[in-house]
C-alpha cells in the first residue's frame, strides 16, 4: 500500500514538473519572438548612401560634397578610426550593425535611413508636385526626416566630441548644402 501512495506522489509530482516546465518553454519562446519583433522595429529601414541620393539631388549632393561632414572620417587618424567612441560620430549608420555603416557624415545621418523613401513611388517629382502634403507625409511614415536643431545635437555636443565648438542652429542649418531654392 504504502509503496503505491508513494508511487502515486512521484508521478503527481512529475506531471505537475512537466506541465511547469512546458509552461517555462512557451513564455520563452513567447519572450523570444517579442525581442526579435522589437528588434525588427528598431531596424525599420535599410541606409543606401548618399551616391543613392545624387541621382536625384544633384545640386544637395555636390555642395554637400564641399563640406566638412563628406569627410569627416577622413580627418580621423587609422589609430582614431580603430576607436568606437571616435568613430561615432564621424560616420552615418547604426553602429550595431556594421554593414550598414559609411564613412563621413551622409544624407541619411541627418535625413534618416532612405531604403524606403527613396522609391520612385514616394519621391517621385510629378505625383508630388501634385499632392505634396500626401507624398510628404508618405516620405516621412517610411522614414524621411526633417532634421531639427535635437537630430544635430546628437553628434554637436560637448560629452565625448575633442574638438567640441559652440553649435547655433539657426546659423549652421544652411551650410549643410544649398537648398532648392538656391537651384536644383
Ligand atoms: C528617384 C529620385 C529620388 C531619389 C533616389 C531620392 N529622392 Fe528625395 N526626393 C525626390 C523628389 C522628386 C522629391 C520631391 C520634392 C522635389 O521635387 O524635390 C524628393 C523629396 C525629398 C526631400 C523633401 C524635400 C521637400 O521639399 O520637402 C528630402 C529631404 C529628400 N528627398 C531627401 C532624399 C535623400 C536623403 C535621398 C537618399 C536617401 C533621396 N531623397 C533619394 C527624388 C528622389
Ligand atoms: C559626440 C560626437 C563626437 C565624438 C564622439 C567625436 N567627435 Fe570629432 N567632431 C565632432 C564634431 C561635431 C566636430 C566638429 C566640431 C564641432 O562643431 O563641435 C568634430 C570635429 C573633429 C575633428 C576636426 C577638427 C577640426 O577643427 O577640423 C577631428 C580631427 C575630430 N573631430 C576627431 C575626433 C576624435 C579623435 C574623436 C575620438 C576621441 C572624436 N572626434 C569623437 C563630433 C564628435
Ligand atoms: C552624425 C554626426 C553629426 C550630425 C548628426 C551632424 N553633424 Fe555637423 N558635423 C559633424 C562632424 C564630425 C563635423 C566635423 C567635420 C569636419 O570638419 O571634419 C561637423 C561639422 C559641421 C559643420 C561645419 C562643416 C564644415 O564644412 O566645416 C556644420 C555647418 C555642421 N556640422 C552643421 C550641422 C547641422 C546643421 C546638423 C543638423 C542638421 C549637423 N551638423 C548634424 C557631425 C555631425
Ligand atoms: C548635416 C545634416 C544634413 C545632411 C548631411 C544632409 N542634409 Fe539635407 N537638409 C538638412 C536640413 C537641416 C534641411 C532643411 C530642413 C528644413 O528646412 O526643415 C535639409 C533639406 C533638404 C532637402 C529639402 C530642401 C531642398 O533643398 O529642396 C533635400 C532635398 C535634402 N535636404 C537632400 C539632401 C541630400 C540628397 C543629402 C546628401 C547629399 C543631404 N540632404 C544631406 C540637413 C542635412
Amino acid at each position: 500500500m504504502r509503496r503505491v501512495t508513494i508511487l502515486v506522489i512521484i508521478m503527481t509530482a512529475l506531471v505537475a514538473f512537466l506541465a511547469l516546465t512546458a509552461m517555462a518553454q512557451e513564455a520563452k519562446e513567447e519572450a523570444k519572438e517579442e525581442v526579435k519583433e522589437e528588434a525588427k522595429e528598431e531596424i525599420q529601414h535599410d541606409f543606401v548612401g548618399a551616391k543613392k541620393c545624387k541621382i536625384c539631388h544633384k545640386a544637395q549632393f555636390t555642395s554637400w560634397s564641399e563640406t566638412g561632414h563628406a569627410t569627416s572620417f577622413d580627418k580621423l587618424t587609422d589609430e582614431e578610426k580603430a576607436k568606437p567612441e571616435c568613430v561615432t560620430c564621424h560616420t552615418s549608420g547604426n553602429l550595431a550593425k556594421d554593414s550598414s555603416l559609411m564613412e563621413g557624415i551622409q544624407c541619411e545621418a541627418c535625413h534618416g535611413a532612405g531604403g524606403d523613401y527613396k522609391s520612385a513611388k514616394i519621391m517621385s517629382k510629378k505625383k508630388w508636385a501634385a499632392d505634396p502634403e500626401t507624398y510628404k507625409k508618405m516620405a516621412i511614415d517610411a522614414g524621411l526626416v526633417y532634421p531639427t536643431e535635437e537630430n544635430c545635437k546628437s553628434c554637436h555636443k560637448k560629452e565625448g566630441n575633442p574638438n567640441f565648438k559652440e553649435f547655433d542652429f539657426a546659423k549652421m542649418k544652411g551650410k549643410v548644402h544649398t537648398m532648392s531654392e538656391e537651384g536644383k
